[in-house]
């Protein structure tokens, strides 16, 4: 892949939730010049999901995933039809991302530092008010949170469990069925549904409401105390209706999906840390956000973000912000990995958040509640070098929510 950079300012592309090494991977201090290129060469050898791809340069990530870079990268294996999942025409990509448009169509890019961007509609695939001609059958929605900063509690208009058979890093081992799904900046869920269970001939895609903490609702902006207002933008937890499925004509119906495809997981006695994970905090200082104690600089790797080439290790991603505590959906670069246990905190709405969350399959992003310390168990097998871990509410990121680790040969 060759990109050519035609912006007016520098960028690179980072392939989200792909296992590559550290050249291909994006990180900021390969961006290029406006006029220059950058040649990626790279072997997808990795579980298929729904990855997706879009720029990383420093400080700028915000602003240009917000004006429309952004895709998904979709890895495919030739067993889904075998699965009794639907293919083709009915495996459908949804890319979830909330704008401010003004009256003349331009967008309006104005973050608040706290919340980061809050957008005053959704658009799906880049369309407001989108409406999805169906048919009455089984369908595969790939989800993608492209959002800037916005967390989505989604669920059906007609109140039908939400069926999700994959997450960040593919398919799950079972489907899970739930009331409803968080869905936070940089995840994403496939979710199988059959529009033939619907009596009527539409059906909602909806986020219902929720109170993300401090930082997130209340002040910014239900109280309002330091939002910017103008155009209103909708709080995090801000209910909506997203997407409009009309259906009509008749479709395959497949039966739900039962059993989809075996996790095979690091066990406890491959973690070279199991009574120790290593920690990293989750911290406010002179109001800014900051990862293990500092803020993002390019290249320098603190005495505790070495880890071994070959080793599987357990980090704890502690939110230990106090006062401006909010949820953050921290990722990790590299391969993806999974969730060993939440604990504490979790702020006002913790278990209402907690019982939407999905944890059982393998994860790149995973959100960070309020006070809360999430445990994962990662494994550095194939690539050494210099990768990222960090907020993925984009603006967090741009102030310098970002940190390198250093996977040595
Ligand atoms: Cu999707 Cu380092 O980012
Ligand atoms: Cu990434
Ligand atoms: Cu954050």
């Amino acid at each position: 892949m060759k990109l050519d950079n035609e912006l007016t300012e520098p960028t690179i592309i980072h392939w989200h939730g792909l296992d590559i090494s550290e050249d291909n991977d994006g990180h900021p201090r390969f961006a290029i010049e406006p006029g220059g290129s950058y040649v990626y060469t790279f072997e997808v050898d990795q579980r298929p999901g729904t990855y997706w791809y879009h720029p990383h340069p420093h400080q700028r990530t915000g602003p240009q995933v917000y004006m429309g870079l952004a895709g998904m990268f979709i890895v495919e294996d030739p067993e889904d039809a075998a699965r009794g999942l639907p293919t083709g025409e009915h495996d459908l990509p949804l890319v979830l991302q909330d704008r401010i448009v003004a009256r003349d169509g331009r967008l309006i890019y104005e973050p608040n530092a706290m919340t980061g961007f809050l957008g005053d509609r959704i658009l799906i695939n880049g369309n407001t008010r989108a409406t999805i001609g169906v048919e009455r059958g089984s369908y595969r929605l790939r989800m993608l949170n492209g959002s800037n900063a916005r967390i989505y509690r989604l669920a059906w208009s007609d109140d039908a469990p939400i069926t999700v058979i994959a997450t960040d890093g593919g398919l799950l081992s079972v489907a899970i069925d739930k009331p409803y799904v968080m869905l936070a900046p940089g995840e994403r869920i496939d979710v199988w549904v059959d529009f033939g269970r619907v009596a009527t001939d539409e059906v909602w895609l909806e986020t219902r409401a929720f109170d993300p903490g401090m930082s997130g609702g209340m002040m910014m902006g239900r109280g309002g105390m330091m939002g910017r207002q103008s155009p209103p933008e909708l709080p995090n937890g801000a209910e909506l209706r997203l997407c409009r499925f009309v259906i009509s004509g008749t479709g395959p119906r497949l039966k739900r999906p039962a059993a989809l495809d075996p996790l095979r997981r690091a066990s406890d006695d491959e973690v070279v840390n199991l009574h120790q994970p290593r920690r990293f905090d989750i911290s406010m200082r002179m109001m800014s956000w900051q990862l293990n104690g500092g803020p993002f600089e390019m290249t320098s790797v603190a005495p505790n973000e070495h880890v071994k080439l070959g080793t599987t290790e357990e980090w704890e991603l502690a939110n230990v912000s106090g006062m401006m505590s909010m949820a953050h959906p921290i990722h990790v670069h590299g391969s993806q990995f999974q969730v060993v246990a939440r604990s504490g905190g979790g702020g006002p709405d913790a278990d209402l958040i907690r019982n939407g969350l999905i944890d059982d399959g393998w994860k790149d992003t995973v959100l960070v509640l309020p006070g809360e310390t999430v445990r994962i168990r990662k494994t550095f097998a194939k690539h050494p070098g210099l990768f990222l871990y960090h907020c993925h509410n984009l603006e967090h990121e741009d102030a310098g929510m970002m940190r390198n680790f250093r996977v040595e040969p």
